[in-house]
């Protein structure tokens, strides 16, 4: 039985003149993973940043569990709904002035990151360094550990295998899957990366024009008779 743990219904959002999204619906599941892919500037992270609130559409409603239409809550209420999300920007979005412990801090007041470095498998060590004395698969796993600190509802990942060459990206990959699977988090992934797909994705959404173009199990992508579908997936394969 799936839950519905995130609705978008018929939301709209436009630049000046350009629509990005244009009656956009999508449900999001508790407890599954899902994949939002598309080719860039189809508005991916248009949507997800208007599903974490971070960004008001124009038009339609974003609902989470009992909350109906986010965009009508007020600062308070709004901080309180942010709080939910556990996102991983994708250039990690560590402060380049603090080491890691203080990057750390700055997500939550804790003491000990022990245990939630041996979740993203980091040595102890890491926390005196700085970002920039860090690997960039390093710090995608600092960023990581930040996101997934405070035991979010939602974890939302901007292409978190981006700029990785194909090991750490494949390291990452598998670090996500058993996060994924461990902790049955719902999880919305944004991504170019098929691999991030086939390791942890339940269930995909594929973004064109503005609405999602195709919808379905992770495990029938490949025999999807959608062919802006199968177009996108040869051409970055
Ligand atoms: N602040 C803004 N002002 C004007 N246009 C914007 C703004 N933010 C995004 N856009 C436009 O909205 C469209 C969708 O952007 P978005 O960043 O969501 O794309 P994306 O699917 O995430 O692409 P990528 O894969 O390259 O990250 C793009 O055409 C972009 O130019
Ligand atoms: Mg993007």
């Amino acid at each position: 039985m799936r839950n519905k743990k995130i609705s978008v219904k018929n939301i709209y959002k436009s630049f000046e003149n350009k629509v990005v999204l244009n009656n956009l619906s999508l449900d999001i599941y508790e407890s599954e993973s899902l994949s939002i892919i598309g080719e860039s500037g189809s508005g991916k992270s248009i949507l997800t940043r208007c599903i974490v609130g971070l960004l008001n559409y124009d038009n339609g409603s974003i609902n989470f569990e009992n909350l109906t239409n986010i965009n009508a809550l007020n600062d308070r209420e709004k901080m309180n709904y942010m709080s939910k999300f556990g996102i991983l920007f994708q250039n990690s979005a560590l402060l380049d002035s603090l080491n890691i412990k203080e990057n750390l801090k700055f997500a939550s007041k804790q003491d000990s990151f022990t245990k939630i470095l041996s979740e993203v498998g980091l040595p102890h060590s890491v926390l005196e360094k700085y970002p920039s004395e860090l690997s960039v698969g390093m710090q995608k796993r600092v960023g990581l550990a930040r996101a997934i600190l405070k035991r979010p509802e939602v974890l939302i990942l901007d292409e978190p295998t981006t700029g990785l060459d194909p090991i750490i990206a494949r390291q990452i990959n598998l670090l996500i899957k058993s996060l994924v699977r461990k902790k049955k988090i719902t999880t919305i992934t944004v991504t170019h990366d098929m691999e991030s797909v086939y390791e942890f994705a339940d269930y995909v959404a594929f973004l064109k024009n503005g609405i999602i173009e195709w919808y379905g199990k992770a495990k029938k992508i490949n025999q999807s008779k959608n062919s802006s579908l199968t177009n996108f997936i040869k051409g970055i394969n």
